[in-house]
């Protein structure tokens, strides 16, 4: 944790009433300024969590602070510095769209700013649509006033739980670059999402949660980096019918009828031993023809993460 974090959640545990315990311990800072993805399965408890910032579920144990706030002793300003786009749609209404985000403001007790509306409405796409009535609109649509709705009062963090939950290929890529325009304009943004791709593609940090606990929290670039394995193929001039015995000590895979070599080994070790590999196929006579190396996706790494015990 550090003193420039916007959000700071401490030990944060939450038991439902059903006696159902939905987070464990939770600690967590969220920097100033950053896209944070809080990646997890079905029911790991990130509405939870998100929702206890929000002031809208309360911790059993622990302490949040925005920007210093503490949401219990001092729940207005601290709600007042954050817009949340939940993950059901609730919004069914005959309002008109500028009406809503209107309304979503003065609930802030925030004066008029019709200018500010307007600059939402059309970073969402939906300023030529203002005066529709919302029960007339798409999932998609309506998804967009709720991003809208969250960022009337000019909150300096915004939650998106979701944001691209049954929203298309397009739509879906064009939230993405909403997201990105907010946090270039100063916006810290929490998002959660069971699509990896998602918090490939956006996030800045990665928050791992399973089973209520945070499990962790890593920069996109060097989670991937440190529990990325690689893998090279090596394709043989001859198949081998079966691996050589001098090659046992490498963890080979002999695939595709004997014509490939798989070697899977780890970027963060010293050695990876592909010089002493290369060495000994040359030893052994084994012509190759060419080798390419892949590295495993954000999906394997966080499949195996929160593999369920077998
Ligand atoms: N009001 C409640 N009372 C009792 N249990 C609850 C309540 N709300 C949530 N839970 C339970 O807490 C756990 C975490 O729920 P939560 O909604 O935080 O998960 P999630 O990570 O957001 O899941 P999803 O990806 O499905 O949205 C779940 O097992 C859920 O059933
Ligand atoms: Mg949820």
């Amino acid at each position: 944790m550090e003193s420039s974090d916007i959000v700071s959640i401490e030990s944060v545990s939450k038991t439902y009433d059903t006696g159902f315990k939905a987070l464990r311990n939770v600690t967590l800072g969220i920097r100033r300024g950053e896209i944070f993805a809080l990646l997890g399965p079905n029911g790991a408890g990130k509405t939870t969590l998100i929702s206890i910032v929000c002031g809208l579920v309360n911790a059993t144990e622990g302490k949040v602070t925005v920007n210093g706030h503490d949401i219990v002793k001092d729940y207005r300003a601290a709600r007042s510095l954050i817009g949340l786009v939940p993950q059901e749609l609730t919004t069914d209404s005959f309002e008109s769209v500028l009406g809503t985000v209107r309304f979503s403001r003065g609930l802030f007790g925030k004066g008029p700013n019709p200018a500010h509306l307007e600059r939402v409405l059309r970073d969402v796409w939906l300023w030529d649509r203002k005066d529709d009535e919302i029960r007339t609109h798409s999932g998609g649509m309506k998804r967009r006033l709720l991003i809208a709705k969250a960022l009337s009062h000019e909150p300096q963090i915004l939650f998106l739980d979701e944001p691209t939950a049954g929203v298309d290929v397009e739509l879906r890529k064009d939230m993405w670059g909403t997201v990105r325009e907010l946090r270039d304009s100063g916006v810290t943004t929490i998002l959660t999402t069971h699509y990896i791709d998602e918090a490939e593609e956006l996030a800045d940090r990665i928050g791992v949660i399973n089973n209520g606990e945070l499990i962790l929290v890593e920069e996109k670039t060097r989670l991937m980096r440190m529990l990325g394995k690689k893998q090279m193929t090596i394709e043989l001039h001859e198949p081998l019918s079966e691996l050589p015995e001098r090659l046992g000590g490498f963890g080979l895979e002999l695939v595709n009828g004997g014509s490939e070599l798989v070697f899977t080994y780890d970027t963060q070790a010293d050695r990876t031993g592909i010089t002493a590999l290369l060495d000994e196929l040359n030893d052994a006579n084994i012509g190759f023809r060419d080798l390419h190396t892949t590295q495993s996706s954000l999906e394997e790494i966080f499949v195996n993460l929160v593999k369920r015990p077998t």
